[in-house]
């Protein structure tokens, strides 16, 4: 196992390129010229998305998050209720651990809190790679990896973390799939999505998964909360910023949580919090209706370890948006000259192009395109001329638009939602909605696309109150902020 201590990068979270080696030869070869540009206007004419069609999207994810807290299965978001009912005060204290399972890394983190007047007194974490075989491996052999990895790390505690004698430490885990939590501390995973695909999780207590290898670890240590990422996202944001509202997560897959009131909840049936309030994890990664979808990414879907599920994740999140590219791409390949008389093999290769080399290809403005030319060149082993590289380049901006834009419609919905039981509570003030994930950290066309699309949708003056704002790293931290505040010995916050 590779253990080392940077932050995620952007490629981190995406299929590894495992046809990067192929020789360089072609497919099929074509006698006849021909462009490529009636295959970019119908893809920009299907991607398209005016106002009218983000406002369908955004009452859309409105009243679908209304029909999932109605009851369970009443539409394809599932509200799963985080059992968290109280966000963290600041005046948390002690050390606690977080381990966040959500990509192709998995990462460990501990933190010393210290209050009100010291607040985060000190912090570390590991990063470690999942080798793609554990992915597609049993859950046994997941979970020992992650227990071990654990193990490794808290073994090397010392310096400014320290834990009272007699206690044991506890862990917040994040686990970044859909789970029916059923406490704060257990919760039965649905299914994987992101491209995992372990066998024997589904259908158990993620929690319980864990603790058996922790035990097989002989490593004494209690999750004190399971979280999904949007879930501590949220956590860690609130622990700076009282006006935090909604989390997003923009990474790998997506999802979005927000605070909703209990009253507002009819599948309760009654149940009580201290705070009247709880944390709504909405799984909008599932939402499908009014999306403005094209051949190729039903033809995606199709061949995805999951059809017909997360259609929302497939068209905005960063496991996708380069694979949607290399479809269209291929398309032109074969239906045109764009790369000559031929096809490129490497093109036919499934994720062989991901999101960061598509944005890496955005942020080229030399005259001649050179980087994209050699992204190209690199990744699909073609030659490209000026035409090319810039249709190309046309056809990366015309999928990112479309999924910043759908995502911004999916946060106005959360914030309309919101703002139809409250009366004001959320355009009338500043809210913030907390941003994490590296695709929406490392890609600013579609940053700007999410944001023109809020724009767009609330007005100027509303969007003025409406702070989407990037909380790197939240997560972690906010797990750990959970883990305190259920914390099993006695505390005061
Ligand atoms: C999962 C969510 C998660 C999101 C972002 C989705 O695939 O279903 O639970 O929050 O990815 O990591």
């Amino acid at each position: 196992m590779s253990l080392s201590a940077t932050s995620p990068a952007f490629g981190s979270f995406y299929p590894s390129r495992s046809h990067r080696a192929m020789p360089r030869f072609t497919m099929a070869v074509r006698s006849r010229e021909l462009t490529a540009t009636p295959i970019l206007t119908k893809l920009q004419k299907d991607c398209a998305t005016p106002l009218p069609l983000l406002r369908h999207v955004a009452d859309a994810m409105a009243s679908d998050m209304r029909a999932g807290l109605s009851a369970d299965g009443g539409s394809d978001l599932k509200m799963i209720l985080s059992y968290v009912d109280s966000l963290p005060s600041g005046n948390e204290k002690g050390l606690f651990y977080a381990l966040d399972l959500g990509g192709t890394n998995f990462r460990v983190l501990r933190v010393q809190l210290g209050g009100k007047e010291e607040r985060v007194i000190a912090t570390e974490f590991e990063q470690v790679s999942i080798p793609q075989d554990f992915m597609f491996g049993t859950s046994e052999k997941l979970f020992d990896f992650i227990a071990s990895g654990l193990a490794k790390f808290a073994q090397n505690e010392g310096g400014k973390f320290h834990l009272p004698s007699g206690r044991i430490r506890e862990i917040g885990f994040t686990f970044s799939f859909p789970v029916k939590q059923t406490s704060i501390d257990s919760g039965i995973l649905i299914k994987w999505t992101k491209g995992f695909a372990v066998s024997g999780t589904a259908g158990r207590d993620v929690v319980a998964c864990l603790n058996e290898a922790m035990e097989r670890q002989g490593l004494d240590m209690r999750v004190s909360a399971l979280v999904n990422d949007s879930v501590g996202t949220l956590a860690g944001a609130r622990y700076w910023d009282d006006d935090v509202m909604v989390a997003v997560i923009l990474g790998t897959g997506t999802n979005a949580c927000y605070v909703e009131r209990l009253a507002a909840i009819p599948k309760l049936q009654g149940q009580m919090s201290s705070t009247g309030e709880t944390i709504i994890n909405t799984e909008w990664g599932a939402f499908s209706n009014g999306l403005p979808l094209t051949v190729y990414d039903r033809e995606m879907d199709n061949a995805s370890i999951n059809p017909g599920e997360q259609i929302f994740e497939k068209t905005i999140s960063g496991m996708y948006l380069g694979e949607i590219v290399r479809r269209v791409l291929l398309k032109m390949a074969e239906d045109s000259d764009l790369f000559g008389a031929s096809v490129p093999a490497k093109l036919a290769a499934p994720h062989v192009l991901r999101t960061p080399d598509i944005c890496a290809m955005q942020q080229d403005n030399s005259d001649d395109l050179q980087a994209v030319g050699s992204i190209l060149y690199n990744v699909a082993g073609v030659e490209s001329n000026l035409r090319a590289r810039s249709i190309v380049v046309e056809v990366c901006d015309t999928i990112v638009q479309r999924g910043g834009r759908l995502a911004g419609a999916g946060i106005v919905g959360i914030l309309q939602k919101m703002e139809e039981d409250s009366k004001g509570l959320i355009f009338g003030k500043r809210t913030v909605v907390a941003m994490d994930g590296g695709l929406y950290e490392n890609y600013p066309q579609y940053r700007e696309y999410l944001q023109g699309a809020v724009t767009d949708l609330l007005g100027t003056d509303i969007s003025n109150n409406v702070i989407i704002e990037h909380s790197k790293d939240g997560s972690g931290i906010g797990a750990a902020l959970l883990a305190a505040s259920n914390s099993k010995y006695e505390h005061d916050y």
